[in-house]
């Protein structure tokens, strides 16, 4: 196993000419106004080591990101009750695709797609006013990482509301087939604070690390899921995490991951790491192109593949 350091700081050095690749997300106006020469990496592992290269403390826009720790947080409150919501296919569409609702009476291909993840806010809903659902969505994800200082970008949640369209039209789409208990605009309004939550790859690289550890997070002692919960995010990672990319994710890098239009992957090398990388410029079907790339420098490297 070559020395986790150098091999983080090696893939820095290595991108460092093409730092910029891609294209900023600019359908969300806040975020078209991050630098798009930003490259950060973590590298968290199960027993403690933590590897850093490049922007790894700037906070950034964790977008679909959210989606794992929504599903987490769903999965702990109703177990599989959730999945006569939400399904466990890849959808082989983009991430704000509306085409299957109307084929699939409503029901969402996936907890990832953002049809899916709308679904799930609103599970999240049930007994909350949306200011309290926000405030647990927040609280869990300080809670994994173990890290009080984690907050919402509010400029970005504003930004998204005032162009949401599409994601108003799916929220619109699936209360028309009576798929979402709550009003549109609470799901929609929990929906875009999450998405707004804003944290570096040092925090996200340990926010999930309980996926890379069996269900518990080896450096606090808590146990948030179990173990077969965690081989089951990891799997829907793994098969619908990168939308329409996910089967090249999975050729490409050959680890569960998700990703977010901020520019943002988390991934799991079960058993050994969670790794957050962050390059704002986005390849054809949304997702970090650098990002994607390190991390495929990282897994052959380290030959963390789950393959
Ligand atoms: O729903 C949206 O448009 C965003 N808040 C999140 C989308 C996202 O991150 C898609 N991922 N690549």
């Amino acid at each position: 196993m070559p020395d986790l350091q150098t091999v983080v700081d090696e893939i820095h050095r290595e991108l460092s000419p093409r730092f910029g690749e891609g294209r900023v997300a600019d359908y969300i106006p806040q975020l078209a106004r991050v630098r798009p020469d930003r490259f950060g990496i973590a590298v968290q592992t199960v027993d403690g080591g933590v590897h850093l290269a490049g922007d790894a403390d700037v906070s950034f826009s964790i977008q679909s990101i959210s989606k794992v720790f929504t599903l987490t947080i769903a999965l702990g409150k109703l177990g599989d009750a959730i999945w006569k919501r939400v399904g466990r296919e890849p959808s082989g569409t983009a991430f704000n695709s509306i085409v299957q609702l109307e084929r699939e009476a409503g029901i969402p291909r996936n907890p990832f797609i953002n049809a899916g993840a709308l679904a799930i806010t609103d599970l999240l809903l049930a007994g909350h006013p949306p200011k309290a659902a926000i405030g647990e969505i927040l609280r869990f994800v300080r809670y994994l990482a173990d890290d009080e200082d984690i907050v919402i970008d509010h400029e970005v949640a504003r930004s998204e509301a005032a162009t949401g369209y599409r994601n108003a039209a799916l929220a619109n789409f699936m209360r028309s087939f009576d798929r979402l208990n709550h009003p549109v605009e609470h799901v929609l309004g929990v929906y875009f604070h999450q998405c707004a939550i804003a944290m570096s790859c040092r925090q996200l690289a340990r926010a999930g690390l309980y996926l890379a550890a069996g269900g518990s997070n080896p450096l606090t002692g808590h146990r948030v899921v179990s173990r077969q919960r965690a081989r089951r995010i990891n799997a829907l990672m793994l098969t619908c995490g990168h939308y329409d990319g996910s089967g090249d994710f999975a050729y490409h890098v050959g680890l569960p991951g998700k990703s977010g239009v901020g520019g943002g992957i988390l991934a799991i090398a079960p058993g050994n790491a969670s790794i957050a990388v962050w390059s704002p410029g986005l390849n054809d079907v949304g997702n970090s192109a650098l990002g994607t790339v390190a991390l495929e420098m990282l897994a052959a490297r380290t030959g963390w593949s789950v393959f």
